[in-house]
C-alpha cells in the first residue's frame, strides 16, 4: 500500500474521525461573536490550544483540519501545532482552498477557488508538517439550480485539486457539500448529492487521481431545513446509504461525513444508525467542525478558569462520535456527562 493510501486509511482508523477546526478568519470571528469573544490572533491560538491539549482525545480524533494561520502557530510551551498533534498520534491537515465565489451567468451558484499557485502551497504545507488537505465545494439547492455548469466547474476544481495533493504527498478530503439550507425534501437531496457524487466520481477518474488514496467528505442525505417534512434518524440513514452505495466506488478506504448545520446531538445519531444498519464497503466516519466545537465553545466561552470544562464538553462529543463508528453510541452514553 502506498504512503498516501495508508495515511488515508490511519485517517478513517476503527473508532475515530476527524476534527475539522480550519474556521477561516471571517468564519472564526462569526463564531467568536456568539461568545462575545474578540478574534485575536491570540485568542483564536488559545482556543485551538484548548481543544487541541484536551487529553485523551486521540483515543477518537485521527485527525485535525487547520486553517493557514493555525498550522503556523504554537502552543504557550512553544511546541508548533503540527509537532504537538503528531506527537499524539493525530494527523495535521490543512485546508487548502480559497472559499466559494460567486459563479459567473450562474445566479445564486458558487464555485471554489483556490488552485493558482496550489503546487507550491501544498509542498510547502508537507514541509511544515501538514499530511492531509481539504478543499470544500459548495452546492445550493432551490427548484432550479444546482445548475449542471456548477456541479461539472466545482468537480473538475475538486479533481484538479486531488490531484495536485496525491502528487505533493498530502491526501485530498475531497468535500463536495450539497448545502442543508432551504425548503427541499430529502429525495430531492437524495438526487442532487447522487448527481454532484457522480461528476465528482467522474472527474477524478478523468484526471487520474487513485481512489484509495483520497478521503470524500460529503453531506447527509437529508430534508432541507425549512422543510415541513423532517425525515427521521432511521430514513436519513437508509437514504444516505442508499445514495452513498449507488455513487462512490467501493475503493475510497472512508467517508467522513460534515455536520453542516445539524445539532450535534443528530448528527451523531445519524452517523450512528447508518454503521448500525451495516455501513458500507468504505469506513464510515466523520469531519464534524460545528457538531463537535459547539459545546466546548461555549463553555469555554474566551476564560482559562473555563479550560478543563470546555476540554470535557469536546472529549464527550468526540467520545460519543467515537461509539457511533461502531453504532454503540446512545442516550445513556450521551446523557452520562
Ligand atoms: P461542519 O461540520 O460544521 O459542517 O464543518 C465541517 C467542515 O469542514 C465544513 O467545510
Amino acid at each position: 500500500m502506498s504512503e498516501l493510501a495508508s495515511s488515508a486509511r490511519a485517517m478513517v482508523a476503527p473508532g475515530k474521525g476527524i476534527l475539522a477546526a480550519d474556521e477561516s478568519s471571517p468564519t472564526i470571528k462569526k463564531r467568536f461573536d456568539s461568545i462575545g469573544v474578540e478574534s485575536t490572533v491570540d485568542n483564536r491560538r488559545s482556543y485551538r490550544e484548548m481543544l487541541f491539549t484536551t487529553a485523551g482525545a486521540e483515543q477518537y480524533i485521527s485527525g485535525v483540519i487547520l486553517f493557514d494561520e493555525t498550522l503556523r502557530q504554537s502552543a504557550s510551551d512553544g511546541t508548533p501545532f503540527p509537532k504537538l498533534l503528531t506527537d499524539k498520534g493525530i494527523l495535521p491537515g490543512i485546508k487548502v482552498d480559497k472559499g466559494a465565489k460567486p459563479l459567473p451567468f450562474a445566479a445564486g451558484e458558487t464555485v471554489t477557488e483556490g488552485l493558482d499557485g496550489l503546487r507550491d502551497r501544498v509542498a510547502e504545507y508537507r514541509s511544515l508538517g501538514a499530511r492531509f488537505a481539504k478543499w470544500r465545494a459548495t452546492i445550493h439547492i432551490t427548484e432550479d439550480i444546482p445548475s449542471d455548469l456548477c456541479i461539472d466547474v466545482n468537480a473538475h476544481a475538486l479533481a484538479r485539486y486531488a490531484a495536485l495533493c496525491v502528487e505533493g504527498d498530502l491526501v485530498p478530503i475531497v468535500e463536495p457539500e450539497v448545502l442543508m439550507d432551504g425548503g427541499h425534501t430529502l429525495e430531492r437531496c437524495h438526487e442532487v448529492t447522487e448527481r454532484t457524487l457522480r461528476a465528482v466520481f467522474n472527474a477524478l477518474y478523468a484526471q487520474r487521481v487513485a481512489l484509495n488514496e483520497i478521503v470524500l467528505k460529503p453531506n447527509m442525505v437529508l430534508s432541507g431545513t425549512t422543510c415541513t417534512k423532517q425525515a427521521d434518524v432511521t430514513t436519513v440513514a437508509e437514504a444516505t446509504l442508499d445514495c452513498f452505495r449507488k455513487a462512490v466506488p467501493a475503493e475510497v478506504p472512508g467517508i467522513v461525513f460534515l455536520s453542516g448545520g445539524q445539532s450535534d446531538e443528530l448528527a451523531t445519531a445519524h452517523l450512528n444508525k447508518m454503521n448500525e444498519l451495516g455501513g458500507g464497503p468504505w469506513e464510515l466516519s466523520f469531519s464534524y467542525g460545528r457538531a463537535l466545537q459547539a459545546a466546548p465553545l461555549k463553555t469555554w466561552a474566551g476564560k482559562e478558569a473555563n479550560l478543563a470544562a470546555a476540554q470535557k464538553a469536546y472529549l464527550h462529543r468526540a467520545k460519543c462520535n467515537g461509539a457511533a463508528r461502531t453504532g454503540s453510541y446512545s442516550d445513556a452514553m450521551e446523557n452520562a456527562a
